[in-house]
């Protein structure tokens, strides 16, 4: 049966046909809003690639946190910036490092009304920028890092986190992780694994808020090569048998091809990180009066939830949540 029996604009004829005709619906049960948190009193930077992104101190994330919960969104992912990097990222798993103390007051002010996902990685941490230990050679270490992502997971947890997050890549993270969270009575933090994390230039604004840019090399000896997405099977099954309860994948907008086939091949939950690079991108065109901002991102969301994202990690989160409250 073809035309003229078949017409599909008749779906399209006006408003209210379309809303009960649409497929993907976009949520601010879907978002995690990322913030950064640093030292001092009374601090709110704005980060000059990444407008409407700040860098807080702890008080003054506290009355931002309460913003994102009044918007709805239900969960935040914490990156913090330290006071001194060393070689061995000692600051990021110090009982009272910038994360810690966040995620303590945090849940000290807000308890159950947010959950806290607290990036776990080194790059932010140590003085050469890398996500690992560095041998002299400079070749970054696997199984030496191994030992110090537990150390920063494990003092994430016991600060209060509800989900931690590895993002550097190492082999192994995952168990290692689960099993040192489970032999310390943690066993109900959930672990979202930045598990397919592609070598990306999108991430370039990012480590300007985070001053974790690598001093030397770069990241495509952890992160994996953005052409290969049967690699990023593997990386997504095998951290779903370590253990992962959610699995990322990052970028999101370049890599729509590999949330789909990973949302057809998993039944975990799957998480998509619209990184800052593509919010940068946005903004930028915006500020030009180039394209409209809200129609964008909104489009942009709903694509990386009809390729199959059941949770979108985007520092639009704040402005979609009130966004889609109006429409
Ligand atoms: C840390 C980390 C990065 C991002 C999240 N965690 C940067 C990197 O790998 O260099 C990027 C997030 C973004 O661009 O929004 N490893």
């Amino acid at each position: 049966m073809g035309f003229p029996t078949v017409r599909m604009r008749r779906m399209r004829r006006n408003k209210l046909i379309r809303r009960m005709v649409r497929e993907t619906h976009l949520s601010v049960d879907d978002f995690v809003y990322p913030m950064f948190v640093q030292h001092g009193d009374g601090i709110v930077q704005e980060v000059p690639s990444m407008p409407g992104v700040y860098r807080y101190s702890v008080d003054m994330l506290l009355k931002a946190v309460e913003e994102v919960i009044e918007l709805g969104i239900p969960a935040i992912l914490l990156f913090g910036i330290p006071e001194h990097k060393d070689e061995f990222a000692s600051e990021a798993y110090a009982e009272d490092g910038i994360v810690q103390t966040a995620v303590r007051q945090i849940k000290g002010s807000f308890g159950g009304d947010i959950v806290v996902i607290t990036d776990v990685c080194l790059c932010g941490y140590t003085s050469h920028g890398h996500c690992g230990i560095v041998s002299e050679d400079g070749t970054v270490l696997n199984d030496a890092t191994l030992d110090v992502l537990v150390k920063v997971a494990l003092s994430h947890a016991a600060a209060g986190a509800d989900i931690v997050a590895p993002s550097d890549m190492m082999d192994g993270r995952i168990k290692a992780i689960r099993s040192a969270l489970d032999g310390d009575g943690f066993e109900n933090v959930l672990i979202m694994s930045y598990a397919a994390k592609m070598a990306s230039s999108f991430y370039g604004p990012f480590r300007e808020a985070a001053e974790s840019a690598p001093q030397f090399g770069d990241r495509r000896s952890y992160q994996m090569d953005y052409a290969n997405r049967r690699e990023a099977m593997r990386e997504l099954s095998l951290d779903i048998e370590e253990g992962a309860d959610i699995v990322m994948i990052k970028p999101a907008l370049a890599y729509l091809d590999v949330i789909h086939q990973a949302r057809n091949l998993f039944d975990v939950p799957i998480a998509a990180y619209n990184v800052s690079g593509e919010y940068a991108m946005v903004k930028a065109a915006a500020m030009n009066g180039w394209l409209s901002e809200k129609d964008i991102a909104i489009e942009i969301l709903t694509a990386i939830k009809r390729a199959g994202a059941d949770i979108i990690i985007t520092y639009f989160a704040k402005d979609a949540a009130s966004w889609l409250s109006e429409r």
